[in-house]
């Protein structure tokens, strides 16, 4: 991976701006920021959740266990992502709560596939669907929800956002796919580990902002400004997930410690700590030959992590990401809507769940 583009030369001072936007990580202005952005979509995702708890949830396994997923809620940041990019332009109206509702299933479906593969035991704080209907069941839920998120994409009506949709699955598959492939591998390559998290991360979060952008009625460029900061806020996104699995709590984020770790991924803190570290893939490698990796070799790792500061530089990219999609957005008119997605940048490079 060539690691972001750098950012623009402070002719405009661009640079200053998104400096002074990523102090405001500091916790009173984070939380006056959240106050705001709050009062701005609370209703939209409230109709989302609405929509979301009228499907059904009881009868045949699929739904159950899809229901199990659902019921546990979640942050649910990609609804949130279509709600403002709608209201960047014309607002949030009936076809874009369809689509918003949409990109939570198509994300939930991910879910309980992901936990299937990545063989999860807790999610949401909660058993998984797999853990507690069976691996088939979650596959066969996470198959309908993807049909009915479609069908909510279909019938909304908007633009090419079905048939991009579409390539966005595609790319999902093919990231999971490649993550699959290179599991246990342990190879230090940042372009493969760039192409895995655009796949299955980014591309949904590209998709959101695009099509919330759609939606509210923006203009071509509007929309390809949405789809690059979405694209920039799920890398940062994923690279703090791939944080937390080190350094989380597992009480707030939901789910086991380590987890990647033990599944052999190469995510970008591991990726810098194999480059820095001598004899840590061979420990490593060792450890996973094992069977489940030992939990004090699991602890020694993260330590190696946090001293030969990979988890620093893995926060430093996150950031980097961040405000790569901040600047995306200084083409979109200044409101409520747009300082509502800056703070969704800075909240998931901030965040601890
Ligand atoms: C988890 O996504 C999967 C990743 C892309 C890292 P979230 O952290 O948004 O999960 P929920 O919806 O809040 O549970
Ligand atoms: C994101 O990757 C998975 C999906 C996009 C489905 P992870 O495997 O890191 O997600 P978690 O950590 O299980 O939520
Ligand atoms: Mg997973
Ligand atoms: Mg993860």
């Amino acid at each position: 991976m060539t690691p972001a583009a750098a950012v623009a030369p402070d002719a405009l001072g661009l640079v200053g701006r998104l400096g002074a936007l990523l102090d405001a990580r500091d916790l009173a202005r984070v939380g006056d920021r959240l106050r705001r952005l709050d009062a701005l979509a609370a209703d939209d995702l409230a109709a989302v959740d609405r929509a979301i708890a009228a499907l059904p949830r009881e009868g045949a396994l699929a739904l159950r266990s899809a229901g199990h997923l659902l019921a546990l809620g979640g942050k649910r940041l990609r609804p949130l992502c279509v709600a403002l990019a709608a209201r960047t332009g014309s607002g949030f109206d009936e076809a874009a709560r369809r689509l918003a509702t949409a990109v939570e299933l198509v994300h939930s479906a991910t879910l309980l596939h992901d936990d299937v593969v990545d063989y999860g035991e807790l999610r949401r704080g909660a058993p998984t669907a797999r853990a507690v209907f069976g691996n088939a069941a979650s596959i066969f839920a996470g198959d309908w929800l993807l049909i009915e998120a479609l069908g909510l994409v279909r019938d909304a009506r908007v633009g090419d956002t079905l048939e991009r949709l579409l390539g966005v699955v595609r790319e999902m598959i093919l990231g999971e796919s490649l993550q699959l492939e290179m599991r246990g591998r342990l190879m230090p390559d940042r372009a493969v580990y760039l192409q895995i998290v655009e796949g299955k991360t980014a591309a949904l979060f590209a998709w959101a902002t695009y099509a919330g952008g759609r939606a509210g009625g923006c203009d071509d460029a509007q929309a390809a400004a949405l789809e690059r900061y979405g694209r920039r806020l799920g890398i940062a996104f994923q690279i703090v997930d791939d944080l937390l699995d080190f350094s989380g709590r597992a009480d707030r984020i939901g789910k086991a410690l380590h987890a990647d770790l033990r599944e052999g991924k190469t995510t970008y803190p591991l990726l810098l700590a194999l480059e820095r570290v001598e004899g840590l893939r061979s420990r490593l490698e060792a450890g996973l030959a094992e069977g489940d990796l030992a939990p004090p070799l699991a602890i020694e790792i993260e330590d190696t992590l946090v001293r030969c500061g990979a988890l620093d530089d893995s926060r430093a990219l996150a950031e980097q990401y961040a405000a790569e999609a901040l600047l995306a957005l200084e083409i979109l008119p200044r409101g409520a809507a747009r300082e509502a997605l800056e703070t969704v940048a800075i909240a998931a490079i901030s965040r601890d769940r």
